[in-house]
């Protein structure tokens, strides 16, 4: 099967010569083709080209769909390469805490937090998990992310642990986004080990790792090395641990103090470490030369109030910057991630450029998926979004809370047309 998109306004980010990641002033460079058209087959991108060039001008196969996106744009669609976003409803109470003053880790502390999230989760069947997982997909969907990759965390026992993964292999089965699931085991210490955070940590090396990668339910590992959560050191236990079964690291770090979580990153290879508030020049330098993804969280950022990571500065010393949404009840209940772009360019001075590749190939790349997605290239898995009719690249990130996207298409095969407003009146 064919699908043709034609008269395309500016067919975005498109690669002669695909790469793995972009970096420094690369990132400002987003390459584009005016009156373009775009072929996809068999699920993957197959040609594109100046309409000038348009190979097929009598269409008469049945085989063979177009689309005309006369005045509309085509992206590659989004990866988000971080969230959370198996999970038992909701923590709108906290954000009450949060308006009154409280602190992020003043909410744990009390019982909130993790924690909270992880009794409703304990709580909750399989099912119930997997349906209101579901509808979040779905509704980052129909925002434009074709990749997805999703922590477990909340279970913080070897059964609910397992349980959360089994529901992210279900999605990986069930959806058209292309899934990969992270194993968090050490997202939090639970009330029932409060003080026994050792005893915790040799629970998930000795009996969570293997479970998980005897059922094969998890891509990635990952550790939330931060002040009051985990140490460097169990950290290492822990990524070495998952290591010997294959999982590469992928952690979140120095979110809320200088943890040292960015240095252990890239000593164990880690595909990213994600949030980075807290970055000074040794953090750069350890980053410089690595393969480790620097992954900023602007949501949880933003929901959080907490300072914003030097993104422009590591840009500017030469590194490349992924932007995911972390979606989580917690600090980032959304997982748009043209929003997540808005606020790349607004509170971390980036350019529309820059969080055009930061959420796409970088993110891809942060997903071990950037050979496959994350840009307009041939063989890729033709994942893109054509956008409602818009003057420009950088009126995309701009009109932030607009929802300009028109049409999703993921495997050059699904292809979501979204509605349009009605007046229910005027047809009774
Ligand atoms: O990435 N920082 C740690 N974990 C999540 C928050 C999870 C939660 O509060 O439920 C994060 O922001
Ligand atoms: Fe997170």
């Amino acid at each position: 099967m064919k699908l043709i998109i034609k008269n395309i306004k500016k067919l975005v980010q498109v690669e002669d010569n695909p790469k793995l990641k972009v970096s420094g002033k690369d990132m400002a460079k987003v390459e584009s083709i005016d009156n373009a058209y775009l072929v996809m087959e068999n699920g993957i991108i197959d040609d594109f080209g100046a309409m000038d060039n348009f190979p097929l001008k009598e269409i008469d196969n049945s085989e063979v769909k177009v689309i005309d996106a006369s005045g509309k744009m085509v992206f590659p669609s989004f990866a988000d390469s971080h969230t959370h976003l198996v999970y038992a409803g909701s923590r709108e109470i906290e954000y009450i805490d949060k308006i009154r003053g409280l602190s992020y880790e003043e909410i744990a502390k009390r019982g909130g937090g993790i924690l909270n999230s992880s009794q409703r989760l304990n709580d909750a069947s399989e099912d119930e998990l997997y349906e209101q997982a579901l509808q979040r997909v779905n509704e980052i969907m129909l925002q434009g992310t074709g990749a997805v990759e999703i922590k477990s965390g909340y279970g913080l026992n070897p059964e609910a642990e397992l349980k959360m993964l089994r529901v992210v292999k279900r999605l990986k089965e069930t959806t058209h986004l292309q899934i990969k699931s992270n194993f968090l085991g050490a997202h939090a210490v639970p009330a029932n080990y409060k003080g026994r955070q050792t005893e915790y940590v040799d629970l998930i090396i000795n009996e969570m790792i293997p479970r998980v990668a005897a059922e094969d339910l998890a891509d990635f590992i990952d550790v939330f090395c931060d002040t009051g959560f985990f140490t460097v050191e169990e950290t290492e236990r822990i990524l070495m641990a998952g290591m010997k079964y294959g999982l590469r690291a992928k952690i979140h770090a120095n979110e809320l103090a200088n943890s040292g979580g960015i240095q252990v990153g890239v000593k164990y290879n880690a595909l990213s470490v994600d949030h980075l508030e807290y970055v000074e020049e040794p953090e750069i330098q350890a980053l410089l030369g690595s393969e480790t993804m620097p992954t900023i969280l602007p949501g949880a950022a933003f929901f959080l109030g907490l300072k914003y990571s030097p993104a422009r500065t590591m840009i500017d010393a030469g590194l490349p910057i992924a932007i995911a949404s972390d979606f989580n009840p917690g600090s980032s209940p959304s997982g748009n991630m043209k929003f997540m772009q808005s606020l790349g360019c607004i509170n971390y001075k980036l350019l529309p450029e820059e969080v055009v590749n930061a959420t796409t190939i970088n993110t891809a790349y942060a997903m071990g998926l950037s050979d496959k997605l994350g840009s307009i290239a041939k063989g890729k898995i033709a994942n893109v979004f054509i956008t409602k009719e818009i003057p420009t690249i950088e009126f995309f990130p701009y009109s932030y809370a607009s929802d300009l996207i028109d049409t999703v298409i993921l495997n050059g095969k699904h292809v979501y047309k979204k509605g349009e407003a009605v007046d229910i009146f005027s047809s009774l």
